[in-house]
């Protein structure tokens, strides 16, 4: 204990030297023009609170900048990483309003334009892609070991500050060095693809450069947009329209009003899940960043279950706002939503079976917004070879149409049209079911229940014809949507005797993977616990008889002991 104690004290000793006052003060002489240029570049700080509060450790020059502060741009969430790790490493002490105040207006004055957010939106998102920097494979191996190159690329800095983002990392963890940032093993020696002489950097001081050159604090995306940047008016109605994995799609509508500041809002959106027809109500309230960046967290029913956190961006003609929902102790459970405002013209939000058979009659129901009253099939319109026999009922958020597929009609995609609004590739026409296939296809869940919670995956089965080529995994493959489809677990035989698929978990008849409990399991044989490989498998009957199947992998592995998140950034 004692002796932890003085590691930590002399590690923050020496960050704190290191790092906090920096650029540190060296010999009285001339900067360069480089470097002139650099400090030129750092962004004042105008608001009373945050220099008073963080000023105490970081300096403010004439041109009211603070030190490391003013030189670095980044999200909502990013900076508020930073706040929590003052706070929990440096002993700053705050009060949650004033939080919310300094949070609010780092990052609208240092934050992202909707240019540089978006590329890195699927980690304040929390989406698990695999996603590739492609930018600079050296910077993705080395970035990448510890946390996701997300963390990375929601990130702006000076040259300066990125050099000390890595001098924070060797002070705080140690193990960075070793891990990550020094080379490894014997000198290279093999010249470079053009002939230059070999190249025995160490991983990190090829990574400064590229992150200071493709990652700049100083860049035309942020002048213009924080020129340009304001409160965003959003006040009023708008379509909802929701795909969750394995619940299917969600059609309805969000009312927005005004909240206690201009950049808050309190939200009621109302909407039907189209496969059972189950209404939910959900109400909640967001602050919107960087006039574009929606943070906010929703909850269904009186007693405030059931609560989702929202992460939506807003596209600059304020019409609409995209993002995903979520929940889940890995933030694994999640609806992509897209809210579109609602003016005096009628909407088409989708239809409840997106993919029409040829040679068949059916009954289909379009969902939407200000659909007109006394409707007629004739201002209904599917596109060739799918004629409306019938309307079945018309309300204004949703009409019932039967429908004719022609047996020769031209299989692909069809616009569909209510009175002249018209939602693009909104059903697809096809002749048969060629292939289908299981996403994500390679999943992975943590056991948990005991002293951690589980992470579970859910899984889909996506339906595709051929297309006109009639071969499979081409260009031209028509994708069916989501089907219902029987789910299984089956061994994957990564060692010899395994028995995985009794102990992972279980699967249910949507897909979604339940995880077994974490902790020792003594009735297994090869192994103590609950983790494995298995693929799950997906199988559909077809009304021929024919039988196809797909299926994917999963991994069920250890807890995540460690967890980076921010959730605070929508209070
Ligand atoms: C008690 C002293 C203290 C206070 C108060 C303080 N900081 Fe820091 N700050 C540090 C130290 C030490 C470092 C260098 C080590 C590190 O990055 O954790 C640092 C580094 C930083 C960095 C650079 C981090 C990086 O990722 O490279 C930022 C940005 C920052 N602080 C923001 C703030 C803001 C904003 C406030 C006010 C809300 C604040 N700090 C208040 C001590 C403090
Ligand atoms: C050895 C593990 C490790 C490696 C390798 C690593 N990081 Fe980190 N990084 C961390 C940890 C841990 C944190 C969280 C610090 C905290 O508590 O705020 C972090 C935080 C960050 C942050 C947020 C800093 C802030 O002030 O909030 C950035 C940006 C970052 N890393 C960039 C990088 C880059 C760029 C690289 C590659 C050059 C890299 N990391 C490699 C462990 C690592």
């Amino acid at each position: 204990m004692k002796l932890f104690t003085i590691v930590a004290i002399s590690i923050a000793v020496l960050v704190q030297s290191l790092a906090a006052q920096a650029p540190p003060p060296k010999e009285p002489k001339e900067p360069t023009e480089k470097e002139k240029e650099e400090l030129d570049s750092g962004i004042p700080i105008a608001n009373e609170l945050v220099r008073k509060t963080c000023s105490p450790c970081h300096k403010v020059d004439d041109k009211l900048r603070l030190s490391r502060i003013s030189w670095r741009r980044t999200t909502p969430e990013g900076w508020e990483q930073t706040i929590k790790r003052m706070i929990s490493l440096d002993g700053l002490k705050l009060e949650p309003a004033e939080a919310r105040e300094i949070l609010k207006y780092l990052s609208n004055t240092l934050g992202l334009a909707p240019e540089e957010a978006r590329p890195a939106a699927f980690e304040v998102e929390k989406r698990m892609i695999d996603y590739k920097y492609a930018a600079n494979k050296d910077a993705e191996e080395v970035c990448t070991k510890c946390h996701s190159m997300g963390r990375v690329i929601s990130q702006r800095r000076s040259k300066t500050e990125w050099e000390l983002l890595i001098a924070m990392h060797r002070g705080y963890y140690p193990l960075s060095d070793f891990q990550a940032f020094r080379r490894g093993g014997p000198p290279q020696t093999q010249p470079g693809p053009d002939g230059s002489p070999p190249d025995n950097r160490h991983p990190m001081d090829k990574v400064i450069p590229h992150l200071t050159d493709a990652l700049a604090l100083k860049t035309p995306e942020w002048s213009a947009w924080s020129a340009n940047m304001r409160a965003p008016k959003l006040a009023g109605q708008w379509a909802f329209a929701g795909y969750q994995a394995g619940k299917g799609y969600f059609y309805g509508a969000t009312t927005i009003k005004p909240g206690d500041k201009e950049d808050e809002f309190l939200t009621e959106t109302r909407y039907t899940r189209v496969k059972t027809g189950d209404v939910i109500e959900r109400k909640g309230k967001a602050i919107v960043y960087t006039g574009f960046q929606w943070r906010g967290r929703s909850e269904s029913g009186a007693s405030g279950k059931d609560s989702l956190r929202e992460v939506m961006f807003l596209d600059r003609g304020q019409r609409e706002i995209s993002g995903r929902w979520f929940t889940g102790a890995y933030d694994e459970t999640g609806i992509d939503v897209t809210l579109k405002r609602i003016g005096n013209d009628s909407i088409v939000l989708g239809i409840d079976h997106a993919s029409l058979p040829a040679g068949s009659a059916r009954e289909v129901q379009i969902h939407g917004v200000n659909f007109p009253a006394n409707l007629s099939a004739a201002a209904i319109d599917f596109g060739p070879g799918v004629s409306v026999k019938r309307l079945v009922s018309a309300t204004p958020a949703l009409v019932r149409v039967e429908v004719e597929i022609a047996k020769d009609a031209t299989i692909g995609p069809r616009d569909i049209g209510v009175a002249g609004a018209f939602r693009e590739a909104g059903a697809v026409v096809y002749d048969k079911i060629d292939e289908i296939k299981v996403r994500p296809q390679a999943g992975m869940a943590r056991v948990g229940g005991i002293n951690f919670p589980k992470e579970f995956q859910q899984f889909e089965a996506i339906a595709f014809n051929n297309g006109a080529d009639r071969k499979p995994d081409t260009k031209d493959d028509i994708s069916l949507g989501p089907v219902d489809v029987t789910w299984s677990i089956e061994e994957y035989t990564a060692t010899f005797d395994d028995d995985d698929k009794t102990y992972v978990g279980t699967l249910d008849d949507n897909g979604l993977f339940t995880p077994n409990v974490d902790g020792p399991n003594p009735k297994r044989k090869n192994r103590a616990d609950n983790y494995g490989d298995v693929w799950v498998v997906a199988t559909l009957k077809l009304p021929d008889g024919k039988v196809l199947r797909a299926r994917a992998h999963l991994l069920v592995t250890v807890p995540l002991y460690m967890k980076f998140d921010q959730p605070e950034v929508a209070q």
